[in-house]
């Protein structure tokens, strides 16, 4: 919030720090509301939002909402305030935002969601969604389980599920993908899904009280996020049990820290979610702001990162 003031006392001063076509006048003003910082992968998403901004003379208005939905409505109210060119967020969960949409339209600013979605009626009152597939990530979590359970002859696999926040776009979609696919393998067996919410420590918790519960019967571990993924790690080691090894580890993300566990083979799989959606979202708000159309759905490409794999070739991930 203090934040935000200090930028609008200054871009009423002095003008948009971030270039002008003519004086005083910013070349786009967008009004971008982050959920949080609730992990590395979201620090990074929002430095590469940050970035981009930068590199294409586009003046940011840029809120953190610290992982509260309200935070997010009164930061899009804010935006709409002032009188913002575009409209961007990343709503922490997929329901509640009808009201504050339907202003954000009446007013005739654009609205992009960037990395998650909405549902329902919300849907129809945003322009278009930047950012992952995560339907197919959950199903490439469970495409690599599925190859894994060949290679090593297992009959039968119970897997505990640690998810992200509950009613998040990441969390039903990556769920519904590994669901949908190990669906068709009689072998496998979700025994838990605790709701870990994308926090290391949350990941750690969920993790002791699945051991407790289960120790040595649990065969897989299919987390939503690197960052729950390093706090369930130090917790498989306590207890005795060598990760990678006793249990396959099955992550999402692919930040720096979970590669380099990776290459350790201590995590066996990591399926990509790039954060770097900043680019295209500076491109698509100079499109929005012209007036051209653009596509509603843009989705990034995504590796699978593995013990299948030679991984020494990887490079620094940059988040
Ligand atoms: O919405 C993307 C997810 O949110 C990432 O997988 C996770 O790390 C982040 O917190």
């Amino acid at each position: 919030m203090i934040c935000l003031i200090c930028m609008m006392a200054a871009l009423a001063v002095t003008g948009c720090s971030g270039g002008a076509d003519s004086q005083n006048e910013p070349k786009l003003l967008l009004g971008f509301s982050q959920l949080g910082s609730e992990s590395a992968w979201r620090i990074g998403n929002t430095r590469d939002i940050e970035e981009e901004a930068a590199a294409s003379e586009v003046s940011l208005m840029l809120e953190n909402a610290n992982q509260k939905q309200e935070n997010q409505i009164a930061a899009i109210r804010r935006f709409i305030a002032y009188k913002v060119d575009v409209i961007a967020f990343s709503p922490i969960v997929e329901e509640g935002w009808d009201n504050v949409l339907t202003e954000a339209k009446n007013a005739g600013i654009p609205v992009i969601l960037v990395d998650r979605d909405v549902s329902g009626a919300a849907k129809e009152l945003t322009t278009c969604l930047i950012g992952a597939d995560f339907y197919q990530e959950g199903v490439m979590a469970a495409e690599y389980l599925l190859r894994k359970a060949d290679s090593l002859g297992l009959e039968h696999v119970n897997i505990v599920e640690i998810t992200g926040t509950e009613d998040s776009t990441p969390m039903r979609q990556r769920q519904a993908g590994f669901m949908d696919t190990i669906a068709q393998d009689s072998r496998m067996t979700v025994i838990e899904s605790v709701n870990g919410d994308f926090l290391k420590s949350r990941g750690a918790e969920c993790m002791r009280e699945l051991l407790q519960k289960y120790g040595d019967r649990i065969d897989v571990i299919f987390s939503h996020n690197d960052e729950m993924t390093l706090g369930a790690l130090p917790e498989i080691e306590k207890a005795g049990y060598i990760p990678g090894k006793d249990m396959i580890i099955i992550s999402i993300d692919g930040g720096q820290e979970a590669i380099d566990v990776l290459k350790e083979g201590k995590i066996n799989c990591v399926v990509e979610c790039t954060p770097k959606l900043g680019h295209k979202l500076m491109e698509t708000a100079f499109k929005l702001k012209a007036g051209e159309s653009v596509d509603k759905v843009i989705h990034p490409e995504e590796l699978v990162f593995s013990d299948e794999q030679d991984l020494t070739g990887i490079g620094p991930r940059g988040y």
